[in-house]
């Protein structure tokens, strides 16, 4: 197996750091051009052939290709580049957060990283693009080549395999996602009536999934007005403020609430009131810490009515299927590395050979012009014609020698 110990990576993750220290070990500018200019110095500084450059909200990664016979770089200077006004303690503690990985255990970091099983939730796809993205990025730059192109390349079909033949990408974690699934279970009617209550992000995010799943008939009621009217324009509404709920008139059929109020907002009375005299079945789904109903409406028998505890749970049961799933991914991963590794090994004799057929002719050339040449220069036109014929037979012919030698090694 081809050991590859040019490749190195330098990283900080949420596994050994706190996720907001690891800002601290970024690049300290959002201006592209300085970030490439750094990124050329720690090229030189440390004798690096190709760097790539990652940087998500859990994770900043370098990955570097050097001559295997160069150390590898010292944490302490290296962050100091990239971090000139960093303390001497988190300096110190650089050493101690990060992970360095060599090689094979390399190769196998990225192969994980771009199928999530790194990830702080396994199963999410954002890092797949993340990555895909720093890669383009680095290479648009000129920073990295073709060795960090090989390994991208294998990593994502990797990847593409792992999310297409095993679980780990299904079974939503969000708590919203979840409280959507709950709602469509029950299959409610395109048209069915529903009450945002609330208009922070988590509805917000409610709003998008409402959307996309073609449902229009949404009132947003808000302590603030504007953000209210922010969610309901998206229906094609005006937002109303959370005393409107008071006088609404329209009827529902599901409602949403979720504010940071501590006190309960749907009781009984409200509830009655919003009823209108409708005495169907209905949904009330709370997603606020503390719940934002009062337990007389959760209790009523003609109220379905799921908390934040239920989709919690869910959740985490979810995300315990998707760590089962981490095996299956390790076996499928552990075959698309061993692909790499013997492309790799491919790739690099390929290189290696790619002077074969100029050091052939250079000997051919040499023993023409030098090494033979008073020979060939006594011989007559027809003779010495037929011995340069023979010549360039025999370079047409050693050249393969080697390379198919060397391909029959690998395979
Ligand atoms: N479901 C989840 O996954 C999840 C995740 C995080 C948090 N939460 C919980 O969900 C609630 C809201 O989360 P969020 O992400 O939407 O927060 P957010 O973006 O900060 O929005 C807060 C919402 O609550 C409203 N609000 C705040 N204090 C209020 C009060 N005293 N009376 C009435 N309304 C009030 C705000 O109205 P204004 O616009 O007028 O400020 C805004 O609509 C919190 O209880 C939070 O603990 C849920």
């Amino acid at each position: 197996m081809y050991m590859n110990q040019e490749l190195k990576i330098l990283t900080f993750t949420h596994k050994h750091c706190n996720i907001r220290d690891i800002s601290k070990y970024v690049i300290q500018s959002d201006v592209e051009s300085a970030k490439v200019d750094i990124l050329n110095r720690l090229k030189a500084e440390f004798h690096i052939d190709e760097i790539m450059y990652l940087s998500t909200c859990n994770r900043v990664m370098y990955l570097i290709y050097q001559h295997k016979l160069s150390p590898t770089p010292d944490m302490r200077r290296w962050i100091h580049y990239i971090n000139p006004t960093i303390s001497e303690q988190d300096l110190n503690e650089a050493d101690i957060k990060s992970e360095v990985y060599t090689g094979q255990e390399a190769i196998e970091h990225v192969f994980e990283l771009s199928s999530s099983l790194d990830s702080l939730v396994v199963g999410e796809r954002e890092i797949f693009r993340q990555l895909r993205d720093a890669y383009d990025w680095s290479r648009e730059q000129q920073l990295c080549g073709d060795n960090t192109r090989l390994l991208m390349r294998f990593a994502i079909q990797a990847a593409k395999d792992v999310f297409t033949n095993t679980g780990i990408g299904e079974r939503a974690l969000s708590v919203v996602a979840l409280a959507i699934q709950k709602m469509m279970a029950l299959k409610p009617k395109k048209n069915a009536r529903i009450l945002l209550v609330g208009a922070g992000q988590t509805n917000h995010l409610v709003s998008k999934f409402l959307l996309k799943y073609q449902f229009d008939n949404v009132e947003v009621f808000n302590r603030s007005i504007e953000k209210a009217n922010a969610i309901a324009e998206k229906f094609g509404r005006k937002g109303q403020s959370l005393s409107d709920l008071l006088h609404f008139t329209g009827g529902f059929d599901i409602i949403f609430v979720c504010t940071a109020s501590h006190e309960h907002i749907i009781n009984e009375p409200l509830l009655k009131l919003l009823r209108n005299g409708d005495t169907s079945d209905k949904l009330v789904i709370d997603l606020a810490i503390p719940s934002n109903v009062a337990p007389e409406v959760k209790d009523r028998s003609d109220i379905t009515y799921i908390d934040i505890d239920q989709l919690r749970h869910l959740a985490s049961e979810n995300l315990e299927f998707r760590r089962a799933e981490v095996s299956k991914a390790r076996i499928l991963l552990a075959g698309h590395i061993d692909t790499y590794q013997s492309a790799l090994q491919q790739r690099k004799i390929e290189k290696a050979m790619q002077s074969v057929p100029q050091a052939i002719k250079s000997i051919r050339e040499k023993a023409i012009s030098e090494v033979f040449a008073k020979d060939l220069d006594n011989m007559d036109a027809a003779t010495r014609a037929k011995v340069e014929e023979m010549m360039a037979y025999m370079e047409k012919k050693c050249i393969s020698i080697p390379i198919k030698a060397a391909k029959a090694m690998v395979l």
